[in-house]
């Protein structure tokens, strides 16, 4: 049965940027966020406190933290990989962090540098000082549908790190698809999977459509009773794992679904295709988003 109301995760100031080629200013950045925000996004990922070299993109993410005005009910979190970054993000005053494993042990090591166990171990002392701090802790696992370097992955994998995850602390644990290549049988099934594991209430999924099957797969993830799903305006990022990946799934596409399924989201649709059409013309791209493309009449 589907769920009455869906929680949206807004990924595209983080996941999005951090793979487009444009590096754009903090001022560019915050005022993204704060346009997702007065489309009635609450969660919205500010940023990520990562090495520069690694991801440049994420760079100055104090800075764009620095230029979010506080709002009653919205939260900007940011992503950490360990406890250098937990720093900078309680120096920015964040109120809520994610950490980020993987499923597959190729995918660890090109990502963070590390293999899945010794990143719990890294995160462990990143979780325990953060909620002692009084922030709340989302925990991200990616290639759960697939691998770039490994093919198909276990779900028994899966729901190791999301144990594992939850032990530390973890109030969410948000299912990547870092690649897309999943299809909605395989999304169902790995939800069944993991809800031996975890409550439904603490699953979320985040799908990137570089195969196009993103919205289908929420779809078959919404009917095991997930009610939390990650998305990202306008389709922004890519993957640079996988050759021709594109994004995130649009923002503007799962809204527009679950407003047909009559499904609760608190997010106008028209002023989030708008947010999503400022982002496109400042990175001098057309956006992903079908429904914004749709609206253009182009
Ligand atoms: P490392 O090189 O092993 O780290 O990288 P290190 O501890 O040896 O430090 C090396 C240098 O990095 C040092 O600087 C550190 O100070 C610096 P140096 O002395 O050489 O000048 N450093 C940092 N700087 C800023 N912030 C930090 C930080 N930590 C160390 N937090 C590390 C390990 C984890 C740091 C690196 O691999 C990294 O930053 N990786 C991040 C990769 C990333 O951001 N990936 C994208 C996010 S995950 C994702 O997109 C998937 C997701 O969307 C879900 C899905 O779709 O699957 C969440
Ligand atoms: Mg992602």
């Amino acid at each position: 049965e589907l769920p009455k109301t869906v929680r949206l995760v807004e990924v595209g100031p983080r996941d999005g940027l951090q793979n487009e080629s444009a590096h754009l200013p903090a001022a560019m950045r915050a005022d993204l966020i704060v346009r997702l925000a007065d489309a009635g996004l609450t969660h919205i990922e500010a940023g990520a406190f990562v090495s520069p070299r690694w991801v440049p993109q994420m760079a100055a993410t104090a800075e764009v933290m620095s230029l979010l005005p506080a709002r009653a009910g919205v939260s900007y979190p940011v992503l950490v990989p360990n406890e250098k970054g937990l720093d900078a993000a309680l120096e920015a005053g964040a109120g809520e962090i994610a950490v980020f494993a993987a499923a597959s042990q190729s995918f660890s090591q090109r990502n963070i540098n590390c293999s899945i166990e010794e990143s719990l171990e890294r995160f462990a002392p990143v979780t325990e000082r953060a909620l002692a701090e009084g922030l709340k802790v989302r925990g991200y696992i990616s290639c759960v549908l697939g691998c770039p370097y490994e093919g198909e992955i276990d779900a028994e994998a899966v729901a190791w790190v999301a144990r594992e995850l939850r032990g530390l602390g973890c109030y969410e644990i948000s299912l990547g698809d870092t690649i897309g290549v999943g299809t909605p049988g395989q999304a169902r099934n790995l939800i069944r999977r993991l809800a031996r594991d975890v409550p439904l209430s603490e699953l979320a999924v985040h799908y990137h459509d570089t195969y196009g099957q993103a919205l289908a797969n929420i779809y078959a993830s919404l009917l095991e009773g997930v009610s939390v799903v990650d998305a990202s305006v306008a389709g922004l990022g890519g993957c640079p794992y996988a050759a021709g990946a594109s994004g995130n799934v649009a923002s503007e596409d799962v809204v527009y679904m679950l407003n047909g399924l009559g499904i609760r989201t608190g997010v106008d649709l028209d002023r989030l295709v708008a947010a999503g059409n400022f982002i496109s013309e400042q990175i001098r791209r057309p956006s992903r988003s079908r429904v914004a493309l749709a609206r253009s009449g182009a």
